[in-house]
């Protein structure tokens, strides 16, 4: 495997990054845990640390990034720490624009009815403005679950089979992922989840069918440059096959 320099803090990277990298942010609230403070606290952290790992795979020039910010299953959460989440979206929302600067489109994942209004408008907002980037997509998996967004995806195929638009034999799998949050975009390639976690929790799981998967017991507000380094390094040295020998 080819190690190479790329521009950004001179890191030294593999030559071929993947295309479209998901980050699973979880440990915030071990952090917090860890130092006496309260979870909302390992969420400030957390938030701080998702602004520097977009901004550095901006610099070495990763085409696709995907984060779950929070799943359909974490408003089982107290109110306090859900309150503080949406305190954190609501002020990223604000100067979202200066954070990603020139070429970066942003795109939600999930469904948006389930926040205020005023997130909501700018969510909107949001997506509408960056549009025609296209040095980098970043999606935000907000209010998202896997299972959900693929029910999601058969209630509309089901519109589209009851208007007489669609035929039920015609529904392939490039059907249901056209109508996926996702859609035209390119499935993940790598999943980092930070945190000594083995799963999914249900992020991307029709997308993920086919990547591959990297797990550090690092926290995630602890989830350094360097250690994403060495997630790109490990997985160049992969042999992807998707069922060809
Ligand atoms: C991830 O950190 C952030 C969200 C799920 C919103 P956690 O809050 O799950 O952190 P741990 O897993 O409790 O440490
Ligand atoms: C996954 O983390 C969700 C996000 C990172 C937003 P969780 O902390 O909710 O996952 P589980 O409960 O450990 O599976
Ligand atoms: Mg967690």
């Amino acid at each position: 495997m080819a190690l190479i320099k790329k521009k950004a803090e001179d890191a030294v990277l593999p030559e071929v990054l993947p295309t479209h990298v998901g980050f699973i942010m979880d440990g915030n609230g071990r952090w917090a845990k860890k130092r006496g403070l309260p979870r909302s606290l390992g969420h400030v952290e957390g938030a701080k640390n998702f602004k520097k790992i977009v901004d550095y795979c901006k610099n070495i020039g990763i085409k696709y990034i995907s984060f779950y910010v929070f799943s359909t299953e974490n408003w089982k959460r107290p109110k306090e720490e859900i309150d503080g989440i949406l305190k954190l979206l609501r002020e990223y929302l604000v100067d979202v624009q200066a954070h990603l600067g020139d070429g970066v489109r942003a795109v939600f994942l999930g469904d948006k009815s389930a926040y205020p209004e005023d997130i909501q408008k700018a969510m909107v907002k949001l997506e509408k403005d960056t549009a025609h980037h296209t040095k980098m997509t970043l999606l935000l998996a907000c209010n998202y679950g896997g299972r959900d967004e693929i029910a999601h995806s058969a209630r509309l195929i089901a519109e589209k089979v009851q208007s007489g638009e669609l035929k039920p034999e015609d529904i392939t799998e490039k059907t249901i992922a056209d109508y996926l949050y996702t859609a035209g975009m390119p499935d993940v390639d790598l999943v980092i989840r930070p945190s000594g976690e083995l799963r999914l929790s249900n992020y991307l799981i029709w997308q993920c069918a086919y990547a591959e998967y990297y797990f550090t017991n690092v926290l995630w507000p602890d989830f350094s440059t360097e250690e994403l380094n060495k997630a790109l390094i490990d997985y160049a040295s992969r042999g992807r096959r998707f069922g060809g020998v």
